[in-house]
């Protein structure tokens, strides 16, 4: 899908979101959850691609692909997770399995790694219309921070997450959690389209 996304895009605007690629329609949620992951993980070794090219060698459809990725994928897996996944977890978890303080950090890192996507979607941008990075050694120790700490939060939830999710939900938890995931496809999609 990444590489496909290079072929596509030339800017931002041309560029293949992989909404497509994780409908919930017809998939078991938390297998959905996993692919995106793998997803994630191909967005992590793109942005060390992209530090590792610095200054001189930048993939420019590769930096207009992550914008995409960083703006709209990875809020809408956290909306997944935060609207849907982590409540039913709550719901049905108890005080052994100790996910209160587990959910609280995840949801945490969430929103330090929103603020700083949104940091990299303004310099990947700008390297995407053939700007020059202005100080190459801090964009790459930014996205170094960034794809480094956004790698365990995917190997935790892994982990522990996706297989307690797995062993705690039960059918009822988990049709109304792929009822979210098309929700909010639907309203990440139809903002989209808006900007
Ligand atoms: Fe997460
Ligand atoms: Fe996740």
């Amino acid at each position: 899908m990444i590489r496909d996304q290079e072929k596509n895009g030339r800017d931002d605007e041309l560029a293949v979101s992989s909404f497509s690629l994780t409908s919930p329609v017809g998939v078991h949620p938390v297998e959905v959850l996993e692919r995106e992951h793998k997803l994630h993980e191909q967005i992590c070794d793109s942005l060390e691609r992209i530090a590792d090219s610095l200054p001189d060698e930048v993939d420019r459809s590769l930096c207009a692909t992550m914008v995409v990725a960083l703006r709209f994928d990875l809020p809408l897996h956290h909306r997944d997770e935060e609207e849907g996944l982590f409540p039913l977890l709550r719901a049905r978890a108890t005080k052994e399995d100790g996910v209160t303080g587990m959910l609280g950090q995840l949801s945490r890192e969430h929103s330090i790694d929103e603020s700083s996507a949104d940091e990299l979607v303004d310099f990947l941008q700008a390297l995407s219309k053939g700007r020059r990075a202005d100080n190459p050694n801090m964009f790459g120790y930014m996205l170094r921070g960034f794809f480094e700490s956004y790698r365990r939060h995917i190997q935790w939830e892994n982990k522990v997450i996706l297989p307690m999710s797995r062993r705690l939900l039960t059918d009822e938890d988990l049709a109304s959690l792929t009822r979210l995931m098309i929700k909010n496809r639907m309203r990440a999609n139809s903002n989209r389209h808006q900007r």
